[in-house]
């Protein structure tokens, strides 16, 4: 027996694509980490936003792009208050989160030099890692790593160690996203901080499941995407003090990030237009204040509650399968189970899977040096949503049964 009253059925029928079929099955959607689907809500702020007001913003005189511009900034507030920054210029909207960790990476050119030391954990993401390897072949810089044990955590007595006041900027992410580890960045940050270094947190994986305070974390910057949290893809947001935001150089040039233009001499604009060159996703970024609104009114608190109970109810569940094995299975997680099955391959299991309805992620999760780490190709991971169900988890067991009987 569940003890959860989460009202899963009603959060439900705000998703129009969890009626879908695959096949003869009803779809279980438990690849969330890659992408989060869309309620009506979402779905509608997208469609009101092309049938009744779509134009141009901060340009236009007339009432069309008054209301976009106005609905556009209206959501880098409800960014700003979501997340605690203290002022709505120090949210810039991107494409997303690997958008984002490039912006700082690019400029941070200008304040590295030959020795510096850039530390990274190895728990990243590729897009927390090659821009930064980018930046080091540019400037010579060295590029350290924080080890990771095997239980799935990352070594903070070698991050001691590797401090100095070399140390430039470290970079790490909240959640990983290929094992749901939650990263211990209060820690990360305040001794990150006590050499002088700035701190980058790619929150992309936790903004969905943990309500993260800029402020009171006392983070440089801080990245995430909509797509992740119930809003469209293609737009995320870097969060970073504005003091940082002063001394960083423009990412790009053109339209919109100027303040005067001639051939002699170009001035920038202001923040946060600096860094917002051309046009950019407006429906998107309206739609992301949409999500948020969502989001906000289930409470993220009561979705990391309810997800956490899934977490627990599938990880008892997946251990009944003997030859099955989670990778990073730690406390301190959000509701993501990586596993592997010895003698199967992950992406064996995972077309399998989709035959019989159910969409989970294999592979390396673009965090290839995790699994090299663990000396396997890749893995399953199944990542949770709230609106996922305990009865859906019973499924992925009956499938993972029937597969294995296939393939072992
Ligand atoms: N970063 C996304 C994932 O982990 C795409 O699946």
């Amino acid at each position: 027996m569940h003890k959860t009253d989460f009202p899963v059925e009603k959060y439900r029928k705000d998703f129009p694509i969890l009626e879908r079929k695959i096949g003869k099955y009803p779809l279980v959607y438990f690849d969330n980490a890659a992408t989060s689907q869309t309620p009506k809500q979402v779905i509608e702020a997208i469609s009101n936003y092309y049938a009744t007001y779509n134009s141009n913003i901060h340009r236009g005189v007339h009432t069309l792009s008054n209301e976009a511009t106005d609905a556009y900034e209206q959501s880098r507030k409800k960014i700003q208050a979501h997340f605690n920054a203290a002022h709505p210029h120090e949210i810039i909207f991107t494409s997303g989160t690997t958008h984002a960790i490039n912006l700082v990476a690019s400029g941070f050119k200008n304040f590295i030099k030959e020795g510096d030391e850039l530390i990274v954990s190895a728990l990243e993401h590729h897009s927390n890692i090659v821009p930064w390897q980018m930046l080091c072949e540019q400037t010579g810089a060295v590029l350290k790593v924080i080890p990771m044990l095997q239980s799935g955590i990352l070594d903070m007595k070698a991050f001691d160690q590797m401090l100095s006041d070399k140390t430039k900027l470290i970079f790490c992410n909240h959640v990983s996203n290929a094992l749901g580890v939650i990263n211990p960045i209060s820690e990360l940050i305040e001794k990150g901080h006590s050499v002088g270094a700035a701190v980058l947190i790619d929150g992309a994986q936790a903004a969905p499941h943990i309500q993260a305070d800029v402020q009171e974390l006392d983070v440089d910057f801080y990245v995430v995407s909509a797509h992740k949290m119930c809003g469209p893809t293609g737009v995320g947001v870097l969060y970073a003090k504005e003091e940082w935001l002063n001394k960083l150089p423009p990412y790009q040039g053109g339209g919109e990030m100027i303040a005067e233009v001639s051939f002699e001499k170009t001035t920038y604009a202001g923040l946060p237009h600096k860094f917002e060159a051309g046009t950019p996703n407006i429906c998107g970024g309206i739609a992301f204040g949409a999500a948020l609104d969502y989001m906000n009114a289930i409470g993220i608190k009561n979705i990391a509650e309810y997800e956490n109970e899934l977490l627990t109810y599938a990880t008892t569940r997946l251990k009944e399968i003997s030859e099955l094995r989670i990778i990073g299975d730690v406390a301190h997680k959000t509701a993501v189970i990586s596993f592997v099955v010895e003698g199967a391959h992950p992406y064996d299991i995972g077309s399998i899977l989709d035959k019989m309805g159910i969409a989970v992620r294999t592979g390396h999760h673009c965090a290839q040096p995790i699994m090299d780490f663990y000396q396997i190709p890749g893995t399953i991971r199944a990542s949770f949503s709230f609106y996922n169900t305990f009865e859906e988890i019973d499924r992925l067991i009956e499938a993972l049964k029937r597969a294995l009987s296939m393939l072992l």
